[in-house]
C-alpha cells in the first residue's frame, strides 16, 4: 500500500483549530480515516456507524483483523444511543474520569455495527480528553473508531513523527499535535458485571477506580499485572521492537547493572549492537552510546510517556540487543511493566 495522497497538518500556535476540526471530521464522516492525538496515544480514527470505513483501518495498519475497536465520543448524550445498559458504578466512573483514559465496556445496542466489536456483544467506549481528539469527534458528528495509529507489531505512537513514518500513504489526513502526553493507551475496564474488571491496566489504576465505586478485579491474564509472571514463555509479542528485548529483573540494583554490562560486552564482542533502557540515576554506569534514559524512577508518568518512543528509538538505531530495567513502585507501573513485558516476549532475567 502506501499510494494514498495524505495531508498531513502541523498543529502550532498559528492553526485555525477549528478549520482543521471541521475538515478532519468531514474526512471522517465521509468515510476516509485521519490520525489524530489523544492524551494517551495516537488514534487512527474512522466512521464506527461505516463498516467500510472500519475496514480500511485495518488495510492502513497492515493486518486483517478481528480484534474489537474502541468507539470514540465527544459527548455523553451520545453513550444511550450504543451502550445498552449503563450502570450506577459506570455513571459514577463517568463523572469522575470522562473526558480521559478510561475506556468502559457496555452491552451494545444494535446501532452498534458488528464490525468494530469482532462479533461481540459489547461495545468498548472511551471519551478522550485531548482537545484535538474532541474537536475532530465532535465535527465529525458520529462516533469514532481508533486504534492506536501504528503499523501492525510496531510500538503504539506517542509522537506526530512517529504516526508520520508509520501512516504517510496509508490514510487521509495525520493531524501533528505532538506529544500524547500520558504514552500508554487507555484503562479498558469491562462494566457489564456485578464486580467491574481491568482488561488493561493504564494511567487510571486500580485503586482510583476502587476510590470510585469499590472492588474491582484484573482480568485472569493480568492477576499478576503488578509482578513479573513466574512463568515467562508465553510467546504472544505485542509492542515489539525489532531487536531482542530482555528485561533484567532483581532486588538489588549493583547486580542488575553487572548483568547488564556483561551480557553487553559478551554481545558487543559478536559484532551486535546493544541498547540499554535505564532510568536515570543509573545511566552513568553504562557506556553513554548505548544508553537511552526513560526518566526518573520516582517519576513513572515520566516513564509512562517515554517507553513507546523509546522502544522506536532502539528500531530507528538498528539495535540488535535491548536491556530493561524493571520499574516499580508507583500504582502505574503496573501498566508500564504490561507493556514491557509483550514487548519483550516475556523474555525476562532475574539476577537474584
Ligand atoms: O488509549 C487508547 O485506548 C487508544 C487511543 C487511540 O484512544 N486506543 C487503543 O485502541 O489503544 P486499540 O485498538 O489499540 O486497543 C483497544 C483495546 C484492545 O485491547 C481491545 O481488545 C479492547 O480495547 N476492546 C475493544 N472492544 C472490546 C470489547 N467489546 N470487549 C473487550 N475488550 C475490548
Ligand atoms: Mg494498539
Amino acid at each position: 500500500m502506501n499510494t494514498m495522497e495524505t495531508v498531513i497538518v502541523n498543529l502550532s500556535e498559528t492553526t485555525e483549530y477549528d478549520s482543521i476540526y471541521r475538515s478532519a471530521g468531514e474526512v471522517i464522516r465521509k468515510g476516509g480515516l485521519v490520525a489524530f492525538p489523544t492524551e494517551t496515544v495516537y488514534g487512527i480514527g474512522a466512521n464506527a456507524l461505516d463498516e467500510e470505513a472500519i475496514l480500511k483501518i485495518y488495510e492502513a495498519k497492515g493486518r486483517p483483523s478481528d480484534n474489537p475497536l474502541i468507539m470514540h465520543i465527544s459527548d455523553v448524550d451520545w453513550l444511550a444511543d450504543y451502550a445498552a445498559r449503563i450502570s450506577d458504578k459506570a455513571l459514577s466512573l463517568m463523572e469522575a474520569f470522562w473526558p480521559g483514559p478510561l475506556t468502559m465496556v457496555f452491552d451494545k445496542t444494535d446501532k452498534v455495527p458488528a464490525r468494530i466489536t469482532g462479533g461481540l456483544d459489547t461495545v468498548a467506549i472511551r471519551m478522550p480528553s485531548h482537545p484535538v481528539a474532541k474537536g475532530i469527534i465532535r465535527h465529525a458528528g458520529v462516533p469514532v473508531a481508533a486504534p492506536s495509529a501504528n503499523l501492525s507489531g510496531k510500538p503504539s505512537p506517542t509522537r506526530g513523527q512517529h504516526v508520520i513514518d508509520d501512516l504517510s500513504g496509508r490514510v487521509d489526513m495525520i493531524v501533528n499535535g505532538g506529544k500524547a502526553e500520558l504514552g500508554l493507551e487507555s484503562t479498558v475496564l469491562d462494566v457489564t458485571g456485578e464486580v467491574p474488571c481491568i482488561l488493561r491496566p493504564g494511567s487510571i489504576t486500580r485503586s482510583m477506580i476502587e476510590e470510585v465505586i469499590g472492588p474491582v478485579s484484573y482480568d485472569a491474564h493480568l492477576k499478576d499485572a503488578s509482578m513479573i509472571p513466574k512463568s515467562p514463555g508465553m510467546k504472544y509479542r505485542h509492542y515489539a521492537p525489532k531487536g531482542e528485548l530482555r528485561i533484567v529483573s532483581g532486588d538489588n540494583e549493583d547486580s542488575v547493572i553487572g548483568y547488564i554490562k556483561e551480557e553487553a560486552r559478551r554481545l558487543m564482542k559478536d559484532g551486535r549492537s546493544v541498547g540499554i533502557i535505564t532510568p536515570e540515576h543509573a545511566k552513568e554506569a553504562f557506556d553513554a552510546s548505548m544508553i537511552e534514559s526513560i526518566g526518573h524512577i520516582d517519576n513513572p508518568k515520566e516513564i509512562g510517556s517515554n517507553l513507546f518512543k523509546i522502544l522506536r528509538k532502539m528500531d530507528d538505531r538498528g539495535i540488535d540487543d535491548i536491556f530493561s530495567f524493571e520499574f516499580k513502585g508507583e500504582e502505574v507501573t503496573v501498566a508500564i511493566m504490561n507493556r514491557l513485558i509483550k514487548a519483550a516476549g516475556h523474555r525476562i532475567i532475574r539476577v537474584d
